[in-house]
Order: structure tokens, then sequence, then C-alpha cells
């Protein structure tokens, strides 16, 4: 046995005990006669003593070894005269008797420390150094725990887990497809799943009523913090199942989790209209942590001759309370904040309500005392706030101000890390409307069932169609989404045509799911969680990134193993891809079969 116990496991319980420890070499320090080791493994850390006078042979050894070797030391556990209280083994040490290297180790080109000093292109280079830091050990340890409790739940509610093929042909989910050449079929693509959707789907028609999958995705879109091009969902069917169901047994899920991996017992997940979330929070996915919402003051401002009220289709604001004696820079920051190419708005009107009762505002030359007292009621204003104003095209001001709205929540400290505001956001439209290729894409994806009700509209106004589907969102990130699916194969006819899909064009893609269609396929629908998100948030990180073991950079490179990188000549051939068409930047445009566009 190369260890007896772990580093993390030892305390007074154990004094006098003989024990082997093995593990990294942390810190060493002299300190006259005594040369200290913390030694460090998957568990702990511990601290190993070596007396010069006891035995100086070993001593002037131990002084040898460098950062992060590896090391087995053999020895008894006895108290610390002056004990660790922030350690767990922090009462005891090992007093050496013996030691092995079991293998040394070039100096680390950063600390492996909670705080260290590498940059991150430098830590993503050398990953496993950087997953010996405690704090993405921590990281892990928590993602793991998600995994089996989200097992543990859904098997106990008779789900079964069920894998679906990782090469296939494209899911239309809105990104674009990783596709892998294949050998045998020459001239031919698989593409990596954007996720199981269509699998899951003929599932239910194979009559697994209730499936999950915690499965990896790959989406080729551009990334940001909270997105990865292979990223993991805890994905969902049911059948004989309404939207009602989805929600409480998926609520279910979240609070399970909530409770096993951060013992925090939650109430019932509020809902909330998808069109509502848009009036009142300038977003689909609103943070309810805090509670500025959007008033709309196009009948109170207009026909004042002020131009660019005049001419906007929505005039709205917040109230960012108590902020009245905002100075000049700070205002100026945040009508910066919105004037950037993210947000695009043409500057902050603003409406100071003085603490002596009198308001103040950058457009007091259009608006009289009485007018801008009746604005600031509208937005039950008192005095010491300050009425932060934008206006221009309708969806652009509202997401604009969702913006704002929290940027303002973050200056004033209301996104209080450890506050979990979960929100099912529903009745999401069906459609979205694309000005620049003038046709209708699926908010969702094109199997996702319109509201019975409003079915008609397909045929007259298909904008306002409302679909059976919803998101779970959490302090303002998206964690998951779903729909009830279609199941008539009409009806999923009927949505492809108003995709603008060709029969041709349906018949080639989603043959296979129309033919299932015809084999008695029961009502279902189904949700799937973003499983790298959800960790982060639990975990209060700021990027997916610090919760995935192996994580590509912000170009989608994994610039430890350097890929995506060129292949040899030999596996064109054998690929059956001429090198010259390859390298081809510019092919001919392809008639692609039209994509939903839903950005996650
Ligand atoms: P959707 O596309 O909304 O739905 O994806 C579900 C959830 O997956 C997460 N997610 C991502 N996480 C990290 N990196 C990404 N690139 C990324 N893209 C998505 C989000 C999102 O809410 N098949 C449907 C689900 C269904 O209808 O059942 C789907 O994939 O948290």
């Amino acid at each position: 046995m190369l260890r007896t116990h772990t580093c993390g496991e030892l305390n007074m319980t154990h004094a006098g005990q003989e024990v082997t420890l093995s593990g990294w070499l942390q810190r060493s320090r002299d300190m006259g006669g005594l040369t200290f080791i913390d030694l460090r493994d998957r568990y702990g850390i511990t601290q190993l003593v070596f007396n010069l006078e006891v035995n100086s042979s070993l001593c002037i050894e131990a002084r040898k070894l460098g950062r992060e070797y590896v090391i087995s030391a053999k020895g008894k556990v006895a108290e610390r005269s002056n004990k660790n209280p922030k350690l767990p083994t922090g009462d005891i040490e090992i007093m050496v008797e013996s030691f092995t290297v079991l293998n040394v180790s070039k100096t680390p080109p950063f600390t492996i420390e909670d705080n260290t000093d590498g940059g991150e292109e430098l830590r993503m280079k050398y990953r496993y150094l950087d997953l010996r830091r405690g704090v993405n050990k921590r990281n892990l340890e928590l993602r793991h725990k998600m995994a089996i409790a989200t097992r543990n739940y859904l098997s106990d509610q008779q789900f079964i887990e069920i894998e679906t093929p990782y090469l296939i042909k494209s899911t239309p989910e809105g990104a674009r497809d990783f596709v892998v050449p294949s050998r045998m079929n020459q001239g031919q693509f698989y593409a990596l799943p954007q996720s199981p959707q269509t699998f899951k789907q003929l599932l239910m028609v194979a009559g697994y009523d209730r499936y999950f999958q915690i499965v990896r995705c790959f989406r080729d879109e551009d990334l940001r913090a909270d997105r990865q091009p292979e990223f993991t969902q805890i994905d969902c069917e049911m059948s004989f199942v309404t939207q009602e169901d989805i929600l409480n047994t998926f609520e279910g899920l979240a609070k399970h989790l909530f409770k096993t991996v951060l013992n925090m017992e939650m109430s019932d997940f509020p809902r909330m209209p998808y069109d509502e979330a848009m009036r009142l929070y300038g977003s689909d996915k609103p943070d309810i942590r805090f509670g500025i919402t959007i008033t709309e003051i196009n009948e109170l401002v207009k026909g004042k001759s002020f131009k660019l009220f005049d001419d906007a289709e929505l005039i709205a604001g917040i109230n960012a309370e108590g902020c009245s004696e905002y100075s000049r820079k700070q205002l100026d920051e945040l009508t910066e904040f919105v004037k950037r190419p993210q947000i695009g708005a043409s500057g902050v009107v603003y409406i100071r309500y003085g603490l002596d009762g009198n308001p103040k505002s950058s457009v007091d030359k259009f608006y009289s005392p009485e007018d801008l007292l009746s604005i600031l009621t509208k937005f039950s204003a008192r005095p010491g706030d300050l009425i932060l104003i934008l206006a221009g095209k309708e969806e652009k001001t509202r997401t604009a101000l969702g913006t704002l709205r929290l940027e303002m929540g973050k200056r004033l400290g209301l996104l209080k890390p450890g506050d979990f505001k979960p929100l099912w956001v529903v009745d999401f439209p069906l459609l979205e409307w694309d000005e620049e290729t003038l046709r209708f894409y699926a908010k969702h994806h094109p199997f996702t069932s319109p509201k019975p009700e409003d079915i008609p509209l397909l045929e007259t106004d298909p904008g306002a169609i409302r679909a059976n589907a919803y998101d779970l969102v959490i302090n303002g990130v998206e964690i998951g989404g779903g729909s009830i699916r279609i199941h008539n194969k009409d009806l999923q006819k009927k949505m492809f045509s108003v995709l603008g899909f060709s029969d041709e064009d349906a018949a080639d893609q989603f043959g296979f799911l129309m033919n299932a269609f015809e084999y008695g396929a029961p009502p279902h629908g189904g949700i799937a969680f973003g499983f790298d998100r959800w960790t982060t948030i639990f975990g209060g990180g700021d990027s997916i990134r610090d919760y995935i073991a192996f994580p590509k950079n912000n170009s989608g490179r994994d610039v430890m193993i350097d890929s995506p990188s060129a292949i040899k000549e030999e596996q064109f051939r054998e690929l059956g891809i001429k090198l010259a068409a390859y390298q081809l930047t510019s092919l001919p445009t392809a008639t692609l079969p039209p994509t939903v566009n839903r950005p996650t």
C-alpha cells in the first residue's frame, strides 16, 4: 500500500497511529531545526514534519524535495503545537520516519493555489496542473454531486437513462453543426448532435415513456461565458403528459437538487408569461432577485416637441431607487454603457427626484415640473430616486432597458450571491419573424406544439401563435427549456411548411420522424437543462468553463492538446476528401435547408 490514509482525513482521533500518506508537495518550509511539508491529495492537505535533531539525513533529503514532487511518507500522527483551525487536518501533523520519492516534478508554471498567479491561457495549457487546485477540485466534485442527485431523483421517478448516438444527421436546434466525414460512405458526413431531440421523441414512439440522459451536445456557435461548443444537457422526455405535468415533475427535480446539493428548501417556483417577462424585465430570462421593473410612459411624454420621444415607438424606463444624487460622471458612465454596440441605445434621459421634492431632468427644456412629477408618479418614485429612460424601437428599447436594469442591479449590490430565485417563463411565441431573411423561424424548435387554441392562427397570423414551451430561469440564466411536442403528422407537416421547408426538404431531413408519427406516436413533451450552467449557478461561478474538466477557450480551441489541428494528407485520402477542395475558402453556396434560430 502506498498509503494507509488520505491527506484529508487524519485528526486527533488518529494521534499516535503509524500512517503512510502519498501525495504532491504543495509547499515546504525550513524553520531552523524543523522542515515542514504540506502534502496534498484530492482529499486535503496534511502537514509533514522532519526533525533535524531526530533524523538529520532524512531532514536534509526532505529539504531537497521540490514543489509538486510525488512522495509517500510514513510516520506517526502527533498533535500540533500551533493548530490551524482553517484546515480539517489542522490539529495534527505527521512526524515522518521515512519517505519515498514516487516521482519528481518540474517546477509548475504557476502556483497550485486557489489564488494562483497563472493567467487563464497558461492554466488551460497545463489544465492537469490547474485541476490540482482546490477551487477546481471543488467545482468538479459539485458537478459529480449534481449528476448523482439527478440520476437518483429521475430513476426514482421511473425515468430510465438511454444513450442516443453521437454520429447522426443534423438536428435543427439553431446553431451550426459540427460535421464528421465518413470513410465508409465517402463524400458523406455525419453531424454531431446539437441535442438528442429527435431521438428522444422516437423513444416516446417506442414506448419508453420516461427517458433521461446526461448527454454531451455539440453546437458550432460563438462562445460566451455560458456557452461551450460541447456542453452537457440533462435531457428528458415524457409521454402522456401536459405542460403542467412536466413543469411539476422538473420543478421536483430542481427542488431535489437545491435540497441535496445546497441544502436549501425552495418554495414553489413562480411562473411568468413570456410577454410579461419582456414587458417588465426586457428579457425572456428575468433575474427576479431584485424588483426593478420597466415602466412605459409613451402617453405621458409624446407631443411635447421632444423629437427623440416623438419619433420613438417605445419610451420607457426604470427607477434606480435612492440614486438621485448620482454624479455627472456616474450618469456619463451609464450613457456610455447603453451606447455600447451590444446595447446600441442613443443615450439615457434622466429625471432626478430631488430630496427637496423637486424634479430635475436632462430634458427640462421640453417638460414642465408638473410633467416631470406626473412621470415620477407613474414610476412610483420617491424623493431621492433617479429615473433612467430610453426610447426607440420597441423590442430594442425593451432589451436595452433589460440590460440597464441588470447593470443597476449590479451597481446597487442587489444581485446577492447565494440568493437563488428560480422562475418558469411560459407561453413563448411559437415563431419568430426574421427581418433579414423575411421568414419565420421556430423560436424553440420545429417540433414544438402550438397551444391548441392558437392552431387556427397558423393560417392567418403565425406570428401571434403561442407555444406550449417553457424555460427554467435561475437568477437571470436560462438553465433549461422544453416544450410539448407535436405528435400529429399533419400538424408537423404544416409546421414545416410555415417554417419554409419544401416537402422534399422536410422529407429529406425528418422523414424518419414523420414516418414514426404514423405508428402511434403518444402525446409527449420534455425539457433539457444545461448541466454546466446549472452547476455553475449552484457553485456561484462566472463561467461554465470553470465547471468543465477540459473546456475549450473562447476561440473554440483546446490549447492543451492543440485542437482543432490539421490532419495528415493520408487521412484526407482515406476519407476521400480532395485536399484542393478542402482548402477552398469560398465554396459555391449550396442550397441549404432552412434551420431554426434559437439563440441560447
Ligand atoms: P435548448 O437549445 O434550449 O433546448 O438547450 C437546452 C439548454 O442547454 C443549455 N445550452 C448550453 N449550455 C452550454 N453551452 C451551450 N452552447 C448551450 N446551448 C444550450 C441551456 C439551454 O437552456 N432539445 C431542446 C430541449 C427540449 O426541447 O427538450 C434543446 O436542446 O441551458
